[in-house]
């Protein structure tokens, strides 16, 4: 079976065990008493700095000189990330990876019972999290269909639609209604749909949240992967800084010098998610908060031996080639996969625009700028169930002849990242709590995820022709 469902970096690319074990020898051997002791709370302050000099490193690096391959359209792109980032160790805490940053987050930041935005479209793992914590996830507006070809051109985003939550969050406060504590968003390479917020979105979604006081939890485990952009894109924690020096007015409030950005990064998509390190950025007040969660309390800072070895291998200087090579690996993957895409789906009755219906469209609103995926909306006169889609192509597996090719093929259902019920303005407290009822928008019943990173280009492309072929018979047979 080909797997194109799976969301894992390719290990071949991930640098050598051996090249790690080198350095624990040259160079950890001597933090014999620092690597295996209980460590500091915010995680070893080597590694702090190390994080620190690879996001600086990073931001002052161009990613691509033809950055217009790879992707449909790439025009309209402003990425570019032309100030250093200004964190120092203080705004930094050691995690072991993302996930596990969300769950600490959750925990020092809400309540059971609490509020949590998501996108209208989003990292589908969340869920587990979200629910073991009581949270009830509310879904961002999305642009509507209708307003597409209408106002999206300036609105560029994640789908999410500003005006829309702004409008809901303030009919809500007028009605005494829940508000939320927090927004979960994936605003770099976003994970399904490939987009990256630009720096106004960006900025505007601070502001509502600083307005309406609920925290934005950006999950950013793509930034070093935007291969498609000029530069690294900027955290949302560099805009929110900005905006802090900016003076931008900040609503009075017991949390007032708090930042509203946590932003959540790993070292999963470039080291390997076997590492189970990341870390988290924000003002050095919440950083505290998240010092105080139970098991930094007991056991100090996270995995201190993991940090020594990170940290020696980031002050080795190898990241850099490792990250370019990535960056080169995937764009290749994404280029090979959207010409399979063409050439598989530009030979059936449908063409490749309809495929692509919301990229070519909008090519400033959605278009792939990085990380490991891409989105696809099947045409809705094909009227695909993309679930019903996935059982068939699985079960190509049981059902070919002993002479015949293994044309079976994996990917994810579009429904699975619809989390949570709309967000409406006008509910009143903790009504949204006894709708368990899940909200799938058409849109997502007839998409599908699928992962360029993990396979090699041979697989990738002969993926998407199982793929094509049994949407093809599906949609036409039964016709
Ligand atoms: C958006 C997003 N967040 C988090 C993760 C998991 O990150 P980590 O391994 O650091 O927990 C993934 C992995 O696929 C992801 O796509």
């Amino acid at each position: 079976m080909i797997n194109l469902g799976r969301g894992w970096p390719d290990p071949s690319l991930l640098p050598s065990l051996q090249s790690l074990l080198n350095l624990s020898q040259s160079e950890v051997q001597h933090q014999q008493e620092q690597a295996l002791q209980y460590g500091v709370d915010p995680g070893n302050l080597d590694m702090l700095q190390a994080v620190i000099q690879l996001r600086q490193q990073c931001a002052s690096t161009e990613i691509s000189a033809d950055c217009e391959e790879g992707g449909p359209d790439t025009q309209g792109q402003e990425t570019a990330n032309t100030s250093t980032p200004k964190i120092t160790t203080e705004n930094i805490i050691i995690t072991n990876g993302s996930s596990q940053g969300l769950d600490m987050v959750c925990l020092r930041f809400s309540r059971p019972g609490d509020i949590i935005l998501v996108e209208p479209l989003s990292y589908c793992y969340i869920a587990a999290t979200l629910e073991q914590h009581g949270l009830i996830p509310l879904k961002v507006p999305s642009t509507s269909e209708q307003c597409r070809t209408s106002c999206l051109e300036e609105s560029r985003g994640n789908l999410m639609d500003l005006d829309a939550l702004e409008d809901a969050l303030e009919t809500r406060r007028q009605v005494n209604g829940l508000m939320p504590k927090l927004l979960y968003l994936c605003p770099i390479c976003h994970n399904p749909t490939a987009t990256t917020m630009e720096e106004e979105e960006a900025k505007r979604l601070i502001a509502i949240a600083r307005k309406y006081k609920f925290k934005l939890i950006s999950d950013e485990v793509y930034m070093f992967l935007a291969f498609n952009c000029e530069a690294v894109p900027k955290s949302l924690v560099d805009y929110e800084m900005e905006l802090v020096e900016a003076e931008t007015p900040i609503d009075e409030g017991d949390d007032a010098s708090s930042f509203v950005v946590l932003a959540l990064n790993s070292f999963s998509k470039i080291l390997g998610p076997g590492m189970r390190l990341g870390w988290i950025e924000s003002c050095s007040n919440n950083i505290k908060v998240l010092q105080e969660s139970g098991a930094i309390v007991s056991g100090g800072g996270l995995n201190p031996l993991g940090c020594s070895l990170v940290g020696a291998y980031l002050r080795s200087g190898q990241q850099e080639t490792l990250i370019e090579t990535l960056n080169t690996s995937y764009r290749t993957r994404c280029k090979v996969m959207m010409d399979a895409l063409e050439l598989d789906l530009g030979a059936l009755p449908v063409t490749v625009e309809e495929i692509f219906q919301p990229i070519v469209q909008h090519p400033c609103y959605v278009r792939v700028t990085g990380g490991f995926f891409l989105w696809l909306r099947f045409p809705n006169h094909w009227n695909l169930d993309t679930e019903k889609l996935l059982s068939v192509c699985l079960e190509k597996q049981n059902t070919k002849e002993e002479n015949e090719d293994d044309e079976s093929v994996s990917f994810f259902a579009g429904h699975q990242f619809s989390l949570g019920i709309p967000l409406v303005g006008d509910k009143s407290n903790g009504e949204e709590a006894a709708t368990t009822e899940l909200f799938v928008p058409e849109v997502a019943n007839h998409s599908i995820r699928i992962c360029f990173a993990y396979l090699p280009e041979e697989d990738i492309t002969k993926g998407i022709s199982y793929l094509a072929k049994t949407a093809y018979d599906m949609v036409y047979s039964s016709k």
